[in-house]
């Protein structure tokens, strides 16, 4: 390349010096443009490919570079180098998000919120992917664009639809869990910085001994938990559309630095066996009294991205992406996101989207990967390109090997998700949520919520889905289900009948 000729003139693409930008080269004052002004073109041609597709969930998001530090020891569970020595600093990007809604939807919807941070480690990069719950909808990867879909448009009326929302959920009780929370004031929390983060699936660590203990991260607002009421969200979003996106930029732009605490739950392989939950059942929590939440580190962001569309929008995160001493676990949702997020960015940013400086690990990778679109990093260079070969010295290094996994003596089938063993209880963690958790005012919210966001439904199935809705509320908390029941008008006694038939 030859030296960078830097000047301040207004220039195409290929270095040309523009000579005008107001007006096209014409025939005459008056008469028809000319082909031969290539600058009309390539504005134009540039600005109609300016959009990439966005994110199929999690469009509407805002992003900030920060800094992890380690602040307590936790080397006996896991030899991953950032968590090697108290102080340690790693380089992290954070994205959060809101799910169901466009790029252009508002912040203060009801909804989870996505809390996806990228750790740029010595081992590569290694991104924890959670939302700001720690439980999900849904416990099988199979049903997450049947429920996505019911998130987004009706494919008729083109508007958002409360009736396939509860339709999808009183049909697959799993959700309930994920709902209440919802529909609590959690459901509207009060921009990014006042929520907490959860890794929410089950993950592993993996020590210098090669001993594995199963794992849940969790990161703590330091900000302290606030949400919106209904009311004071639904009143945002006819002011600031934005609110989330300008509340962290402005933080950080006047240097009130977001923190959060990441602690982690630890528990045994042999603990796994005897808990009277699925441990790997992305629906249910690890109570924090069997489980306590360990000190990790502390997370600050410090750095507002230059130009959001380099680095927010075309940031890829995938739960796929583990480091050396964390690993993966037989989560079946997390199972089916390792295939998801690596397909999703190559069909978004292309094959070679680990390039993008905000997605790229903080060393050169060795591998046997080449070309493709927008291949920009040297393509490895003269380098061989198939292994094995005579030529390089690249190896394999088997101490990086994880333990193996004891699967027992189990046949593959489908799970029976009707049947009553292995952890198919839906109700009796929203139940202490709901009992013993929430606040007399939270629980409140809470109804005044569900009944706002049920009154929704509507057409000919709206008694059914109502009354099979009412049943789940009844099963977790009769309080709550006779407050809802009375709230949307519905007659007790015909739901109490209802259940005592379907039973
Ligand atoms: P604990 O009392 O030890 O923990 C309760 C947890 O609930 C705290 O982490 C708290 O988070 C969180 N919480 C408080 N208010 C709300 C709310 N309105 N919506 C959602 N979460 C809230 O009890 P257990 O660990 O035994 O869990 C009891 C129930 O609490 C669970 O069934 C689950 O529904 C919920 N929960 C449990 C979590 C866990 O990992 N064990 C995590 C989050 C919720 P904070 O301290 O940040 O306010
Ligand atoms: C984004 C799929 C469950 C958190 C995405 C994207 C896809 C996807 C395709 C868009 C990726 C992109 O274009 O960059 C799935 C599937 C799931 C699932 C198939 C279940 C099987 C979950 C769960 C969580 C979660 C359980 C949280 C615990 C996120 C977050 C983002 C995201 C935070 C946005 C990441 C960002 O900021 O770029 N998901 N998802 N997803 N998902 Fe999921």
């Amino acid at each position: 390349m030859s030296e960078e000729r830097k000047h301040n003139k207004l220039s195409t693409a290929s270095g040309r010096i523009y000579v005008e930008n107001d007006n096209t080269k014409s025939v005459g004052p008056r008469g028809p443009i000319l082909l031969e002004d290539y600058i009309l073109h390539e504005k134009m041609a540039h600005f109609n490919r300016e959009r990439i597709p966005e994110r199929v969930v999690h469009a509407k998001g805002s992003g900030a570079f920060g800094t992890f530090t380690v602040t307590n020891d936790i080397s006996k569970y896991t030899k991953a180098k950032l968590f090697n020595k108290v102080g340690k600093k790693t380089k992290v990007f954070a994205r959060f998000s809101t799910v169901g809604g466009e790029k252009g939807s508002a912040d203060t919807e009801r909804d989870p919120r996505g809390f996806a941070v990228k750790f740029y480690t010595e081992d590569g990069n290694w991104d924890l992917v959670g939302n700001n719950t720690p439980i999900f909808f849904i416990k099988d990867p199979k049903k997450f664009s049947d429920f996505i879909h019911t998130q987004k448009r009706d494919p008729y009326t083109n508007m958002k639809s409360p009736t396939m929302m509860w339709d999808f959920w009183s049909l697959m009780p799993e959700s309930l869990h994920q709902v209440l929370i919802l529909m609590s004031d959690r459901g509207t929390p009060k921009g990014f910085r006042h929520m907490n983060g959860y890794g929410s699936h089950t993950f592993s660590l993996i020590n210098d001994k090669n001993e594995k203990v199963w794992v849940k991260f969790h990161f703590k607002t330091a900000q302290g938990v606030q949400n919106f009421t209904d009311e004071e969200a639904a009143e945002m979003k006819s002011k600031d559309m934005d609110f989330s996106q300008r509340d962290l930029l402005e933080a950080i732009e006047n240097g009130n630095f977001p923190k959060w605490n990441l602690k982690i739950q630890v528990m045994s392989l042999e603990e796994a066996k005897k808990v009277d939950f699925n441990p790997f059942d992305l629906t249910k929590v690890w109570p924090h009294a069997d489980f306590p939440l360990i000190d990790v580190g502390e997370m600050e962001l410090n750095k507002n991205p230059d130009n959001y569309f380099q680095d927010v929008e075309q940031a890829a995160f995938a739960p796929a992406h583990i480091v050396d001493g964390v690993s993966y676990s037989p989560d079946k949702m997390l199972q089916g996101r390792i295939l998801s997020y690596p397909d999703a960015h190559r069909y978004r940013l292309g094959a070679n989207y680990e390039q993008i400086p905000v997605n790229r690990c903080p060393f050169a990778v060795n591998n046997y990967e080449r070309d493709g679109f927008m291949r920009v990093d040297g393509n490895q260079g003269s380098k061989p390109n198939y292994f094995p070969n005579s030529f390089d010295d690249i190896e394999i290094d088997n101490s990086y090997k994880e333990p193996s996994d004891d699967l027992g003596d189990h046949i593959a089938d489908w799970y029976d998700r009707n049947s009553k063993v292995g952890g198919n209880d839906h109700y009796s963690q929203p139940r202490a949520l709901f009992r013993d958790v929430m606040s007399k005012e939270e629980q409140d919210n809470t109804i005044k919520n569900t009944i706002g966001a049920m009154s929704g439904i509507s057409g000919p199935k709206k008694d059914e889905i109502i009354n099979r809705q009412l049943c789940h509320w009844f099963r977790m908390d009769e309080e709550f289900g006779a407050r809802v029941a009375e709230g949307l008008g519905v007659n007790v006694n015909a739901v109490m009948a209802a259940m005592n038939g379907a039973h």
